[in-house]
């Protein structure tokens, strides 16, 4: 047991949560990887968050030195040096030159039943002990074996894959693990995208293969665990519409819906935010708005003008947006399809909002393969469904199989079309909820629409004004 109380565990978030309760002592997990993957890292990790909840370390490495190990963690935010000064972290580098009988020898002399958590990075060096393969087998799950019943703790064995194989050669090794984590990385998009995949869990289920995992400075490793669910979620209670035209067409929306607006690709649909400024007023609701495309300050600026463009006060359409509404912006092209959902899914955790607006949803369109694309989004808005956001994706229209992909996944649909109307450009809009006739509005009924939303919001923010 820990100083702490708390129980021996990985220290890394994402496992903890899949796996967490099941790794009991003795536990004997495999990390392998190619060079580079973050085995070094994850190994150091286990071992430094149990050191901080007050359980003994040891850390046997063949390959790094201590110096060079502390000062790459720390960057990672790991203070070897602290645990080590409290006497929970001792760290052994193992001479290259013994041979694997000593490597062996060494081993055992250090390991003792104070330690809770042993890491052997690697243990490459000993997988030639015996050359019989059957042999190998049984002297390296007696060795190991030992070890654990010693320790009774956590025994992380790291093992190096080269560079070209995939096959892991592991067939010995495996059979004294109870779980088996391969780290990986590859290139998508011309960014580095890791991965942790678990392939054996003892005791376990597990029901993702492989999971997105990132190291990054000051945070290290960070497993994320992502939002795939195995059944369509239910909806949530209905809210009422706030114009005539959307409550007979669309009806009511609720918790949970999907709403696509597409419009033509040279123009904004800057009435949108009224819409939702008046719903989110009238439900006490806090709206998320991602841009792929404008800054948070431009795209609040739009909202507050168009505000102060229908009469409102300046400096009451400023707390208006101010109170209602979040505006962040992420470059699309910035990072991977699935690095951006990771990203997005940890902004809406941090934030918690009721409303969430993709905006301009065609530009990371163009970033990969619509059909990898569309994995990661279908399984985004399942998570936020279930999360009961409601789902607003807007963005301008640019092909008709795009289109009709993000139709598909939508329950409700508005389509705003250019129309010229005495002399000026407006819109109708081609409006169609799951399981109705779609209808198309006109330019006048679209403005009456937007009209009665005003007036709702002047209602609805006239106590705040005058308080
Ligand atoms: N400060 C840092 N910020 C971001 N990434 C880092 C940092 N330090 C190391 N890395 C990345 O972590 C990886 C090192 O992982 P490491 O655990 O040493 O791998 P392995 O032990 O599998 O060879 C490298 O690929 C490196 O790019
Ligand atoms: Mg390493």
């Amino acid at each position: 047991m820990g100083k702490s109380g708390e129980s021996l565990g990985f220290g890394i978030e994402g496992l903890d949560k899949i796996l967490g309760s099941f790794a009991t002592p003795p536990y004997t997990i495999v990390v392998a990887g190619h060079p580079g993957a973050g085995k070094t890292t994850m190994a150091s990790t286990i071992c430094y968050s149990n050191a901080l909840k007050g359980y003994k370390c040891l850390y046997i490495s063949t390959q790094e030195d201590r110096e060079k190990l502390y000062k790459y963690m720390s960057k990672l935010g790991l203070d070897l040096e602290k645990v080590e000064s409290a006497g929970l972290l001792k760290f052994i580098k193992i001479p290259i030159i013994l041979d694997a009988d000593e490597v062996a020898e060494m081993i055992s002399r250090f390991v003792s039943e104070e330690y809770s958590v042993v890491v052997v990075d690697s243990v490459n060096p000993l997988l030639d002990i015996p050359e019989k393969k059957s042999e190998k087998r049984s002297w390296l799950q007696n060795f190991f074996y030992t070890i654990s019943r010693i320790i009774n703790g956590l025994l992380i064995l790291v093992t190096e894959m080269p560079y070209g194989s995939e096959s892991l050669e592991l067939g010995n090794i495996e059979f004294v693990s109870d779980a088996l984590f391969i780290l990986k990385q590859r290139k998508e998009e011309g960014f580095m995208v890791r991965s942790l995949e678990i392939r054996k869990a003892r005791g376990a289920p597990v029901l993702l293969a492989e999971m997105p995992i990132s190291i990054s400075e000051g945070k290290g490793i960070e497993v994320w665990v992502p939002p795939i669910l195995d059944e369509i979620t239910e909806e949530g209670k209905q809210i009422e519409l706030h114009c005539d035209l959307l409550r007979r067409t669309l009806n009511h929306i609720h918790r949970g819906i999907v709403i696509n607006i597409v419009y033509p690709p040279d123009t904004d649909y800057v009435d949108l935010i009224l819409v939702l400024l008046s719903l989110a007023m009238k439900e006490n609701m806090k709206i998320l708005f991602v841009s792929y495309k404008y800054s948070p300050n431009t795209m609040r600026e739009a909202a507050v003008d168009n505000l102060v463009r229908r009469g409102f006060d300046r400096e009451l359409s400023e707390k208006l947006v101010e109170k209602h509404v979040v505006f962040r912006s992420i470059n699309p092209f910035s990072c991977s399809v699935s690095q951006l959902v990771m990203r997005e899914s940890s902004l809406i955790n941090e934030l918690n909002p009721d409303i969430v607006v993709f905006h301009s949803v065609e530009i990371p369109r163009q970033t990969v393969s619509i059909v990898d694309h569309f994995r990661e989004l279908y399984n985004q808005m399942n998570y936020l469904k279930k999360q009961g956001k409601i789902i607003v994706r807007i963005g301008a229209y640019t092909d008709d199989f795009s289109y009709r992909l993000e139709s598909r996944v939508a329950d409700a649909v508005m389509r705003l079309e250019h129309e010229i109307s005495e002399g000026n450009i407006g819109y109708r809009a081609y409006l169609w909820r799951r399981f109705r006739q779609p209808y198309i509005a006109t330019y006048e009924e679209l403005n009456e629409c937007v009209e009665e939303v005003v007036g709702h919001i002047k209602k609805l923010a006239a106590p705040t004004s005058e308080q």
